[in-house]
């Protein structure tokens, strides 16, 4: 026959129980503050071992360097327009004082309702963002791009190579974590949720990447991540770059994900978490307190035998 609940509470064994709910607590406490941390480690590292280590060359070879790092993700010299402008040749038709202001700080420059930014940003739909590059910087990045005018060879640009055709199942898998990346990047779904993928712990670091391919187009969103500019992108990619392939797999899932359409719910998702928490903490209540619950009936059983 089963006993009624009052077998438990011998107020010894409630207390161990309740110490053993408490130490789970602390444990998951624990780990939850350990993935916070590590994410928030990501972002501060990309803050901190963001650029001016580079060895010191000449103004021009640092200003290539700078280039490469910074704006390749968007722009070509000499290869087609890109996120942004072709810069072949920038020196001649802009000002170099109106480049260097642009260059340090385009939301700046916007602001003051400068008529170029204006035309500019009318032509091309993603804005170019702030760099944080310091002045000194910005003038090697402009040498160099004096150096780039017509005639000479194009510098080597990322759109100069044909786009390869792209898995878009085999994307998905590298999106979600079932397939891994072969330089060891994270999933996306880390960080993004795209077209519905993500309702479930889809992170939330990054933006909802739906939209990605008509926002960037295709060749744009492939050299956004070969060579990611932006501060947290570019943290987690440049020690592990994608491969060519890799990114054409998910060029074409978010191809995909645009047509599906729909960006996972922010609110929905956290509703689905409150849910999935509560059912996790009641599943080990409920594991405790039987083994409690056994452990009590076995003393008594032994005490009776006694
Ligand atoms: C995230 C994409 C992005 C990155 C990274 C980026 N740019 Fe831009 N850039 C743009 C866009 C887009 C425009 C067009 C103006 C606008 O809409 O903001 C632009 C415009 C410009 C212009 C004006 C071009 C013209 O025809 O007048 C210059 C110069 C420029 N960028 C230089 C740079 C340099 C140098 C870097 C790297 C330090 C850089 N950009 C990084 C997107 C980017
Ligand atoms: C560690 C977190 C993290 C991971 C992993 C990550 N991203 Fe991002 N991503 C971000 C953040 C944060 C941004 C916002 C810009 C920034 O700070 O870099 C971003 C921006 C982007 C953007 C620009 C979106 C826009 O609308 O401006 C694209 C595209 C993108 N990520 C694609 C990817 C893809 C594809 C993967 C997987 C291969 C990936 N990201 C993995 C954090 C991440």
């Amino acid at each position: 026959m089963r006993n009624p609940p009052d077998e438990a509470t011998t107020p010894t064994s409630r207390a161990r129980a309740l110490s053993r709910i408490s130490l789970r607590v602390a444990i998951l406490a624990i780990a939850l503050g350990a993935a916070i941390a590590g994410v928030l480690a990501v972002q501060s590292g990309s803050a901190s071992d963001a650029p001016h280590e580079i060895a010191q060359a000449d103004a021009v070879t640092e200003g290539k360097q700078l280039f490469q790092q910074y704006c390749v993700g968007c722009h070509t010299i000499g290869g087609g327009v890109l996120v942004g402008p072709d810069l072949q040749g920038v020196t001649e038709r802009r000002d170099r004082n109106w480049l260097i202001s642009w260059i340090e700080n385009p939301e700046k420059v916007r602001a003051s309702g400068d008529p170029i930014a204006k035309e500019l940003d009318a032509q091309f739909p993603v804005p170019m963002p702030n760099l944080g590059l310091t002045r000194a910087q910005v003038e090697q990045i402009v040498d160099y791009l004096a150096t780039q005018t017509g005639g000479g060879a194009p510098a080597a640009s990322p759109v100069a190579a044909a786009l390869l055709p792209g898995n878009a199942e085999h994307g998905k898998e590298l999106f979600i974590g079932n397939a891994r990346f072969s330089a060891g990047g994270s999933a996306c779904i880390a960080c993004h949720s795209a077209g519905g993928v993500g309702a479930l712990g889809g992170g939330q670091l990054g933006p909802d990447l739906t939209q990605s391919v008509s926002k960037f187009g295709e060749a744009g969103l492939d050299a956004f991540l070969a060579n990611p500019p932006t501060q947290t992108m570019s943290a987690v990619w440049s020690a592990h770059p994608m491969t060519p392939q890799e990114r054409a797999d998910i060029r074409a899932f978010l191809t995909q994900a645009a047509v599906i359409g729909r960006p996972a719910n922010t609110v929905l998702q956290l509703a689905l978490f409150a849910v999935v928490g509560a059912a996790i903490l009641l599943v080990l209540a409920q594991l405790i307190w039987r083994k409690r619950v056994r452990s009590v009936r076995k003393n008594m059983v032994a005490a009776a035998r006694r």
